[in-house]
Parts: structure tokens; sequence; C-alpha cells
């Protein structure tokens, strides 16, 4: 008895971690880099539905010295775009570009309705 009632606790437990641990990598949020306070509530980013739906490569760079992409596993943004980086495009605007400029694309080619709007990705 008492070990069944143990076995069904451990068996939640383990399901609420994993289910946790698959919720967080499924849908990330994103907030700046922590240097200053954030005016807009964190975005919400299903990583998970795009990285499915397009390479990596797609979102995440590393130049080599011809300025040809080689890759990146998954670095944060901030560790090149953060502030106080001597890099030519600052976190927020690499952000911005990057999302925004293939919402816009899709939208335009496939008549889509991908969020543009800021309310649409900082979401209260
Ligand atoms: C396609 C999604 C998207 C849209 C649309 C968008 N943003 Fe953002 N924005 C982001 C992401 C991602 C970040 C980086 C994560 C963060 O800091 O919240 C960001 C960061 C920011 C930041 C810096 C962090 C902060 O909260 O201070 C500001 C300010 C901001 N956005 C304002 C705007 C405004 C104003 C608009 C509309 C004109 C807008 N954004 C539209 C995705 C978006
Ligand atoms: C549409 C753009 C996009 C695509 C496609 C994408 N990612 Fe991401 N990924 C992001 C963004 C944005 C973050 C958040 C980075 C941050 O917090 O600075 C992220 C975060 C990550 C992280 C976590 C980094 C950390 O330390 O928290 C890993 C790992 C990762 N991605 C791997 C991948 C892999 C592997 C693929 C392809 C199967 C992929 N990503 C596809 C945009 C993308
Ligand atoms: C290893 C460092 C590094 C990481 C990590 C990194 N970037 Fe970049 N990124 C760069 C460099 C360097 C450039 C400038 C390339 C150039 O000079 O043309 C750049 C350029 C950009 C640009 C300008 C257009 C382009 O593609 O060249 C955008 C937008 C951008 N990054 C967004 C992001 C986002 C969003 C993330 C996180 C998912 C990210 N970057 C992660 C180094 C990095
Ligand atoms: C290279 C193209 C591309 C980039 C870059 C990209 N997206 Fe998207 N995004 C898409 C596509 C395509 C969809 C539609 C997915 C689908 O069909 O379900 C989408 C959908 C979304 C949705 C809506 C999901 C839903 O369930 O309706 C959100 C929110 C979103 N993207 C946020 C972001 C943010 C934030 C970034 C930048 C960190 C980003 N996207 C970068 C192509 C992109």
């Amino acid at each position: 008895m008492k070990r069944t009632l143990f076995g069904a606790i451990g068996c939640a437990i383990l399901a609420a971690v994993v289910s946790l641990a698959w919720s967080q990598e499924e849908v990330m949020r994103l907030q700046g880099d922590g240097t200053k306070a954030s005016q807009r509530p964190a975005v919400v980013f299903p990583h998970e539905k795009h990285a499915e739906l397009m390479d990596c490569s797609r979102c995440h760079h590393d130049y080599d010295a011809y300025g040809v992409n080689k890759g990146d596993e998954g670095r944060r943004c901030a560790e090149c775009h953060g502030s106080g980086k001597a890099n030519p495009v600052p976190l927020q605007r690499a952000y911005h570009e990057q999302c925004l400029s293939c919402h816009e694309r899709v939208n335009a080619r496939q008549n889509r309705n991908l969020p543009v709007m800021c309310g649409q990705c900082h979401v209260r």
C-alpha cells in the first residue's frame, strides 16, 4: 500500500518536472539583457514552432572571416548584441530586425497575419 502511494507521488513529481522543462523550451519569454529596466512586457516567443518550420541558421548566426554565417547552436543574442559589446547592431534592433523582417515578408507573400504590431509581441 505504502509503496504504491510513494510510486504514484514519484510519478506525479516526475511528470510535473518533465512538463515544466518541456513548456519552458516550447515557448520562451524574451526580455532584454538585464542591463536596463524594460519599457514593454516580455515577448512571448514560440521557439519550438519556429524551429520546426525553418533552419536554425535563419536566426542563429556566427560569421566567419568572410562574413558568411557558419552557424551557431543557439547562443543568447545578448552575448554578442548586448550593451557594451563591440557590435554594429544593438540588442533591441537586432531582435526587431530579425523578427519583424521575416513576419512582414511572410505576411506580404502569403497573405498571413503574423505579429507586426507592438502589442502582438509585447503581450500584456
Ligand atoms: C515581432 C515581434 C515584435 C514586435 C512586433 C515588436 N517588438 Fe519590441 N521587441 C521584440 C523582442 C523579441 C524584443 C527583445 C526582448 C525584450 O527585451 O522584450 C523587443 C524589445 C523591445 C524593447 C526593448 C526592451 C524594453 O522592453 O524596453 C522595446 C522598447 C520595444 N521592443 C518596443 C517595441 C515597440 C514600441 C514596438 C512597436 C512599434 C515593438 N517593440 C514591436 C519583439 C517585437
Ligand atoms: C525564428 C528564429 C529562431 C529559429 C528558427 C531558431 N531559434 Fe533558437 N532561439 C531564438 C531566439 C530569439 C532565442 C532566444 C535567445 C536569447 O535568449 O538570447 C533562441 C534560443 C535558443 C536556445 C537557448 C539558448 C540559451 O542559452 O538560452 C537554443 C539552445 C536554441 N535556440 C537552439 C536552436 C536550434 C537547435 C534551432 C534549430 C532546430 C533553433 N534554435 C531555431 C531564435 C530562433
Ligand atoms: C556570435 C555572435 C552573435 C550572436 C550569438 C548573434 N549575433 Fe546577430 N550579428 C552578429 C554580428 C557580428 C553581426 C554583424 C554582421 C555584419 O557585420 O554584417 C550580426 C548581425 C545581426 C543582424 C543584422 C542583420 C544580419 O543578419 O546581419 C541581426 C538582425 C541580428 N544579428 C540578430 C540576432 C539575433 C536575433 C540573435 C539571437 C537569436 C543574434 N543576432 C545572435 C553576431 C551575433
Ligand atoms: C524567418 C522567419 C521568422 C522569424 C525570424 C521569426 N518568425 Fe515568428 N513566425 C514565423 C512564421 C512562419 C510563423 C507562423 C507559424 C505557423 O504557421 O504556425 C510565425 C509565428 C509567430 C508567432 C505567432 C504564433 C501563433 O501561434 O500564432 C509569434 C508570437 C512569433 N512568430 C514571434 C516571433 C518573435 C518574437 C520572433 C523574433 C525573436 C520571430 N517570431 C521571428 C516566421 C518567423
